[in-house]
């Protein structure tokens, strides 16, 4: 297994650092998704691509221009990128294969403050719901993108501690926090492990809060 991230690398797993906000990374990405898969022998193999940000919060022409510029490309441009550099990889395999992409109902709905973020989830969906479709006519990968509900992460710590002018809809998630609803992460992590097991149709757009899974799956 690889975690793919900046700074905190999971316990007991291998680690790439790269800062997918960065595009001279995503290649690096592409070469370790070739070197794992040659020879695989194994019976399946996942790409959850979990990495985003809500950095920075705030309305679009009042927040810092390079901040918005890496939000772009780690939230729209990073999962399309590296989605078809691990579909590449994979054209040789007979194992069982999923592409797993976070989203969020920021995909759907409008919230002030999260213009980069919502449009990304939003651009993730569609090119899940395309490419799950090709995989469907021409293809052996399943694709789906997962909407995880309000967890317990530090992307909701930044929620809370945020300014209301910056996020006006801020006390929706504090109502949500001081009511101890926020799910757990190894929960959640689960969860959408669990989804590899369901017989879903290939692109599908899912909200684990209306899906009917067990809370204590092994995590990812
Ligand atoms: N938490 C929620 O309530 C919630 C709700 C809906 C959707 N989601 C989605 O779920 C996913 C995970 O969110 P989370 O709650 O775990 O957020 P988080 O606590 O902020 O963690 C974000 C993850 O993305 C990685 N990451 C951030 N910037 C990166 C970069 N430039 N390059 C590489 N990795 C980067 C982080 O690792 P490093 O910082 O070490 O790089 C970390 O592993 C995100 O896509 C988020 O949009 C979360």
């Amino acid at each position: 297994m690889v975690g793919i991230n900046r700074e905190r690398p999971a316990e007991g797993i291998e680690h790439l650092k790269a800062d997918l906000a960065d595009p001279s990374t995503w290649s690096t990405v592409g070469a370790s998704f070739r070197r794992e898969l040659a020879g695989f022998h194994g019976e399946h193999v996942a790409f959850i691509h979990a990495a985003g940000t809500d950095d920075p919060l705030g309305f679009a022409g009042e927040v810092d221009s390079e901040a918005y510029r890496r939000n772009v490309l780690l939230n729209s441009a990073a999962p399309q990128v590296l989605g078809q550099l691990f579909l590449a990889a994979l054209r040789s395999l007979q194992a069982r294969c999923h592409l797993i992409m976070l989203t969020s109902g920021a995909a759907q709905s409008v919230y002030p403050g999260w213009s980069s973020y919502g449009a990304g989830k939003a651009a993730i969906d569609q090119w899940v719901r395309t490419v799950g479709a090709e995989q469907g006519q021409r293809g052996r990968v399943q694709v789906l993108s997962v909407a995880p509900g309000t967890v317990d992460t530090a992307f909701q710590r930044r929620l809370r501690d945020t300014s209301e002018a910056d996020f006006p809809r801020r006390q929706k998630f504090l109502d949500v926090y001081e009511q101890g609803s926020l799910s757990d992460p190894q929960d959640v992590a689960g969860q959408i492990w669990a989804l590899t097991s369901l017989d879903l149709d290939n692109g599908s757009v899912v909200d684990l809060r209306k899906l009917d899974l067990p809370r204590s799956e092994k995590p990812v």
